[in-house]
């Protein structure tokens, strides 16, 4: 079998790891996914800029819509962020060509994630997001195909990984709310505009995008109520912990007898949970199925490395023919019974 041609857009903090994990896997993908994985082109915004990753042999393409037209890409990755252009008019053009898209891009997702996957639909191309949720944390696939056959009543967690570790450090070492974002950034843990990762808006996404595979409803960003963490002090911390609780940013969507309520804000969990003992850039993800305990997702949540882990494995799945549902039902059965956000007070 030819092996599936990979074009890159974005060689960032997650591209260029993904470059670096396909060469240093490519035999173990292969094997594993039954057909060989070459990526043939790339693009980013600057072509002189030194990323420290080997692009002997990989065509340099001048811009994200140029590399979703090229018909010698059978898969076009997404790795450059942002809900709008170029990304969403490249990602809907390799769709619209029958390519298949891998993207870890939640705010797109989030946003377009229905028109995406209904040309994915119609045209026989995977539209893959597992890095879009928890990074490395193969959520999408658990809430899609573990539990297809598994009612969900309520998926909550830590869902970013800049805010776990601003507040994990903050609270462990007295630092600035500032400094410890800092520290994210040099990391590669924020957004490319933190304020998506500290007012909430980026779990916000991911808890919307989540809500739409548990519970078959459409996506809903503009319906979760969201309050991030940036007037969050180490004094705040400290007293909490006085009282026996850590500080978390949640995302909570749960099924209620008017719709389906999806909310992020800060809350205090007791120091004794589980959910308390998540640190640092880790996030965890629970979930609770009708008839079954509760499953918690736990690992880490952003970072280079961890998020390339989840694109490679989309790719795998697109070399391996898989074609699934991007919402894990047609797009035209999702249902809309998501509640308008709660009030603020
Ligand atoms: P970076 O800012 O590190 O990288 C973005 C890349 O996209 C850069 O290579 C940049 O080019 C390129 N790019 C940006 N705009 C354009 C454009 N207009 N045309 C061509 N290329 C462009 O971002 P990340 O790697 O951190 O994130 C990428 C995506 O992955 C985002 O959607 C993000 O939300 C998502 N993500 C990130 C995670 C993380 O931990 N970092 C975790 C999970 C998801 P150049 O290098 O030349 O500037
Ligand atoms: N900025 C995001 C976070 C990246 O910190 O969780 C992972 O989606």
């Amino acid at each position: 079998v030819a092996p599936l041609k990979v074009g890159i857009a974005g060689l960032g903090t997650v591209g260029a790891d993904v470059v670096r994990l396909i060469e240093a896997q490519g035999r173990v993908l292969s094997e594993r996914s039954g057909r060989g994985v070459r990526i043939v082109a790339v693009t980013a915004r600057s072509k002189a800029k030194k990323r420290g990753i080997d692009l002997r042999g990989i065509e340099w393409v001048k811009s994200p819509q140029a590399l979703a037209e090229d018909p010698k890409i059978d898969c076009f990755v997404e790795l450059m962020g942002g809900a709008g252009d170029p990304a969403f008019s490249a990602i809907e053009t390799a769709l619209n060509a029958g390519k298949s898209v891998v993207t870890a891009n939640k705010a797109l997702i989030a946003k377009h994630g229905l028109r995406l996957a209904a040309a994915a639909e119609k045209h026989g191309g995977a539209l893959n997001f597992e890095a879009a949720v928890g990074a490395a944390i193969p959520v999408i696939k658990t809430l899609r195909e573990g539990l297809a056959g598994t009612g969900v009543n309520r998926v909550y967690g830590i869902l970013n990984g800049t805010c776990n570790y601003i507040l994990t450090r903050m609270e462990q070492e007295g630092l600035s709310f500032a400094e410890c974002l800092k520290d994210a950034q040099r990391l590669g843990y924020a957004e490319a505009d933190p304020s998506f990762d500290v007012d909430g808006h980026d779990t916000a996404q991911k808890l919307a995008i989540l809500a739409s595979l548990a519970f078959g409803t459409k996506v809903a960003q503009s319906a979760v109520y969201v309050e991030g963490i940036s007037s969050i002090t180490p004094e705040d911390l400290r007293a909490a912990e006085e009282l026996g609780y850590r500080v978390k940013l949640l995302g909570v969507a749960v099924r209620t007898a008017k719709g389906i309520e999806q909310r992020v804000h800060p809350t205090m969990v007791p120091k004794s949970s589980s959910i308390a003992q998540v640190m640092g850039v880790t996030n965890a993800v629970t979930i609770d199925g009708e008839g079954i305990p509760p499953i918690t997702l736990v690992g880490p949540g952003a970072g280079g490395a961890a998020t390339a882990s989840a694109v490679v494995a989309d790719i795998a799945d697109v070399a391996r023919g898989i074609r699934a549902k991007p919402f894990g039902r047609p797009v035209e059965r999702l249902r809309d019974t998501t509640k308008a956000p709660m009030e603020r007070h």
